[in-house]
């Protein structure tokens, strides 16, 4: 498809944004909010529960328009039906890409190969949830005959970052009779700080490694066997009722010693970092259950559709991409602050690292051709208020352009005297301060001395969107995950990339693999790399033998 394609920068869209941006770079938000007093409501957007204010990013009718051409002229439409066909669209791995497929409903056909794998998925489904009834109900019992108390999901990337934010995002909803922890990093304290006040006879691990190869999830898992083991007196058959395996792998699974009938599947047309609502997501369904799980999986698929049928200037994930694009492309921001009032989304700019940063951060087209434009922006963030009191100074002062992300819901899960207003008056604050400023005359007005005024000045016209629900429930979570990831979706398409691959992670991975056994050997090994890599590595040994 892509090599019908004019490249992005010889698209008529691409070239009038171009001349437009000229005219429009030096107009300021304040003008384009009183050019029009109905801005604010007109330039918003609504679906799946989540309400849209884009009015306060530095865009005209004009650039909305062309950045709607834009999408035609990438090929988008195609694109999208391409992916929810089941399509290979992923061409470097030669896969599909069907995580919408983990949220179709159980009658929807979607067809790999010819074959229909929703059936497939809702097999899996099922398992997970007679697994979770058994553990959350006390009927799993551990090989003492102890009911679990604790899960400890060992994975790490898509194996962990979804998983982790789903059950910050979802405490509220939980089981609190039950302990998660989540074990990542290869740094031994990850694994000894999370079991450190674990009873081995009520713990259950779940592994979860979509490869069953990744070296920290399969060290961690070693440990884990390890560590349980002489907690419970070293019978190997403990494992089987302390461990299961979520894993596109059986044959790994296997060889690992979990029983296949303890493993829990998906497929390689899911996406590590699109797989949280997949069986990776079993600690989540273990926290809050099956129904809210499925909850979660119906605001997936809820988006899903809306990203599916709905026309671009109403799209909510394709008009987020699009200024992205816009304020990426046209107006030179390198980054993207994503700043959710939700304390319960503490973790949700982490989970978003992955999955915007490692689809889109890619240099070469579909074609192999190096690209001339700027790919995926720095996602990062922090929620608020906190941020408030760190970075957002560099936000409204700073030299450089950050568009922000505004997360809030109308209703707080625990209200708390006047805390939810407290919280909402600051995330409104912050995107009017941000697109409106101060200006000297305003400065001045209130009696600053005239050397005190440039200091005191807010420039404005820093772009922002404000994205609004009721509260922050299992379905909004969905909706609001498959939101960007919809948004992903769609740079990738404009940008001309394959948001579905990460060969940019592998060199590390084998650099390290070659390492381990150099920094282990005994004999002094003979080191081929540079002269720093060498040094580092002599005097990491040398330090290491001087204890
Ligand atoms: O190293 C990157 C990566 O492959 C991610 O894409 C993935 O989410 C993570 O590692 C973990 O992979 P796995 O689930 O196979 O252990």
């Amino acid at each position: 498809m892509s090599s019908t394609l004019k490249p992005l920068t010889r698209r008529p869209a691409w070239k009038a944004l171009a001349v437009h941006q000229k005219k429009i770079k030096g107009r300021h938000l304040r003008e384009l909010f009183a050019a029009d007093p109905k801005r604010g409501e007109r330039l918003t957007a609504e679906a799946a529960g989540l309400f849209l204010d884009y009015s306060k990013n530095r865009v005209s009718a004009e650039t909305l328009k062309l950045l709607q051409r834009l999408a035609t002229e990438s090929g988008l439409r195609q694109r999208i039906d391409a992916m929810f066909a089941g399509d290979k669209i992923n061409i470097t791995e030669n896969r599909a890409v069907l995580h919408v497929a983990l949220r179709a409903p159980k009658g929807a056909t979607i067809l790999v190969d010819g074959k229909n794998v929703v059936p497939e998925v809702h097999a899996v489904l099922d398992k997970m949830v007679a697994f979770a009834d058994r553990v959350r109900s006390g009927r799993w019992l551990g090989h003492t005959g102890k009911r679990i108390r604790n899960v400890v999901n060992i994975g790490i990337g898509g194996s962990d970052l979804g998983p982790v934010m789903a059950y910050e995002a979802l405490k509220f909803y939980s089981d609190r009779n039950l302990t998660f922890r989540f074990v990542s990093n290869v740094d031994g304290a990850d694994f000894v700080e999370a079991v450190h006040d674990l009873n081995p006879a009520e713990t259950l691990f779940i592994v979860s490694s979509k490869t069953f190869t990744t070296q920290e999830t399969m060290t961690n898992a070693q440990s884990a066997r390890g560590w349980l083991l002489k907690g419970l007196g070293g019978s190997t058959k403990a494992v089987a009722k302390h461990f299961v395996a979520v894993s596109t792998n059986a044959e790994k699974v296997s060889a690992f010693g979990i029983d296949t009938a303890n493993m829990f599947g998906f497929w390689d047309w899911v996406g590590g970092r699109y797989s949280m609502d997949s069986a990776i997501g079993l600690s989540t369904m273990l926290a809050v259950g099956p129904k809210s799980f499925r909850a979660m999986l119906a605001g997936f698929h809820a988006m899903d559709e809306h990203f599916r049928t709905a026309p671009f200037a109403k799209n909510l994930p394709v008009l987020m991409a699009l200024l992205s694009v816009w304020n990426n492309n046209f107006l030179g921001a390198e980054t993207v602050a994503v700043l959710p009032y939700e304390n319960y989304l503490k973790r949700f700019p982490a989970y978003l690292q992955q999955l915007t940063m490692e689809s889109n951060g890619k240099h070469v087209t579909l074609a192999g051709k190096a690209v001339d434009y700027q790919t995926s922006p720095i996602y990062w963030g922090e929620p608020g208020t906190n941020g408030q009191h760190s970075f957002y100074q560099l936000i409204h002062q700073g030299t450089r352009l950050i568009p922000c992300d505004f997360i809030a819901f109308a209703h707080a899960l625990t209200p708390l005297g006047r805390h939810h207003d407290i919280l909402l008056a600051n995330v409104f604050a912050q995107a009017e301060a941000l697109a409106f400023g101060k200006t000297p005359a305003e400065v001045k007005a209130e009696g600053t001395a005239d050397w005190l005024v440039p200091h005191r000045v807010f420039e404005g016209n820093r772009p922002s969107n404000t994205i609004l629900a009721e509260r922050l429930t299992p379905e909004i979570l969905g909706a609001l995950v498959a939101l960007y990831e919809h948004i992903v979706f769609t740079q990738g398409a404009i940008w001309d990339v394959n948001p579905f691959d990460q060969w940019g992670v592998e060199l590390g991975k084998a650099l390290a693999q070659r390492i381990v056994p150099e920094l282990e050997s005994r004999s002094s090994p003979n080191l081929k790399h540079d002269s720093s890599t060498n040094h580092l590595i002599r005097r990491y040994r040398k330090m290491k033998s001087s204890r």
